[in-house]
């Protein structure tokens, strides 16, 4: 058992120095008696190192077809009941020039692992974009590294892919047909061409524990990644894992605090996920060490069919209302909505 004494010592040591062992992360994602220290301390060095300012990033949703087959996951290939959508080249570029308007300075474009955007297509959209001022972040998944290298020579800022677990026999489980090993070489990929690095992982599940757990904090650190996702795993009634538990908020939160205070200087977002699970949930996010909001900006009824998890928040609601959804939520707890481009200041 640790007592009262030590974990109040491991927070300080986390808040103070950036570093802590692996036993030392899996006894404060145990604890659950100091919980409200833990998350002050995360919240402080939120504001030590990236301030009091949110940074908002439009997400479009531009093709929910996906060759991938990932147990977890709603739009995974096997799932006959999604109505599959693509959006051309105009519509993503309209929808961009709208979160423009919007205000964002970011784009964030995401799909499922859909070949029929190529190489061509994709950079096209991609300087098109850029012609905007627009800073773009792509999620669209493990390519080869010469298509990231195409990606980032258009003009592409930041990409995201989620390491998911760093228990490699349970990502592979997880992941059919997917290695664990080329998820780590594209994000190295990633790193080594220049973009800023978003990884980041789900919490709860099946087969993860807090050991795990423990190891992505440590494994998002060693790659010295840029921004870091965390949300948690909601089970999908029309996939596989349909009658898991789940992973909670309260403890997607914790790893998400672990992270500020592990990498203090970086990017970190209140997950939709999160809000799905808790209707406060993005604000309290941000109270417990989140920095970065991404509002969605797909409009029409492609939101509804970009579901990944069930109860996933805003389908019913346009772009505009929840530009002003959120900013009211950020302005609520005395925060501001950032005009910058938001990229990591390194600090630490
Ligand atoms: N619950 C929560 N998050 C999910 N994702 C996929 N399926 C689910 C689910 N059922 C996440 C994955 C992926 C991101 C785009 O969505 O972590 O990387
Ligand atoms: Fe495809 Fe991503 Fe879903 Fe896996 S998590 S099935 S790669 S959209
Ligand atoms: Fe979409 Fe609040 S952010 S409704």
């Amino acid at each position: 058992m640790t007592d009262k004494k030590d974990i109040l010592a491991l927070i300080e040591k986390a808040e103070t120095t950036h570093e802590l062992t692996k036993d030392e992360i899996v006894a404060l994602l145990i604890d659950t008696e100091y919980e409200a220290e833990f998350f002050a301390a995360a919240d402080r060095v939120r504001r030590m190192y990236v301030g009091d300012e949110v940074h908002l990033r439009g997400l479009i949703e531009f093709s929910n077809t996906c060759k991938q087959n990932c147990l977890y996951c709603g739009l995974r290939r096997d799932n006959k009941k999604v109505n599959r959508y693509r959006l051309g080249p105009e519509t993503i570029l309209d929808f961009a020039t709208k979160a423009k308007s919007y205000g964002y300075r970011t784009v964030v474009l995401q799909s499922g692992e859909d070949e029929w955007f190529d190489v061509a297509a994709m950079v096209d959209i991609i300087k098109k974009i850029k012609e905007l001022g627009l800073a773009i972040t792509l999620s669209v998944g493990e390519k080869p590294r010469e298509v990231y290298q195409a990606y980032r020579d258009a003009g592409a800022d930041r990409y995201l892919l989620r390491i998911e677990t760093t228990d490699k026999a349970l990502y592979e489980k997880l992941d059919p047909g997917m290695s664990w090993d080329n998820r780590v070489k594209c994000l190295q990929d990633i790193k080594e061409l220049g973009f800023e690095l978003g990884t980041g992982s789900l919490v709860g599940i099946p087969g993860q524990t807090i050991e795990s757990l423990a190891d992505d904090v440590l494994f998002f650190k060693s790659m010295d990644a840029d921004m870091i996702g965390v949300g948690p795993f909601i089970p999908n009634p029309d996939t596989p894992l349909a009658k898991e538990a789940g992973g909670t908020f309260e403890l997607s939160t914790k790893v998400m605090a672990m992270t500020r205070l592990l990498l203090p200087d970086i990017n970190i977002p209140a997950t939709t996920a999160m809000e799905s699970l808790n209707p406060q949930g993005r604000v309290l996010a941000l109270q417990r060490g989140a920095n970065v909001v991404m509002p969605n900006v797909t409009e029409g009824e492609y939101r509804q069919l970009y579901l990944l998890y069930p109860g996933k928040i805003c389908i019913n609601d346009t772009p505009a209302h929840c530009r002003s959804c959120i900013t009211g939520k950020i302005q609520g707890i005395g925060r501001k909505v950032a005009e910058t481009h938001g990229f990591r200041v390194k600090r630490a």
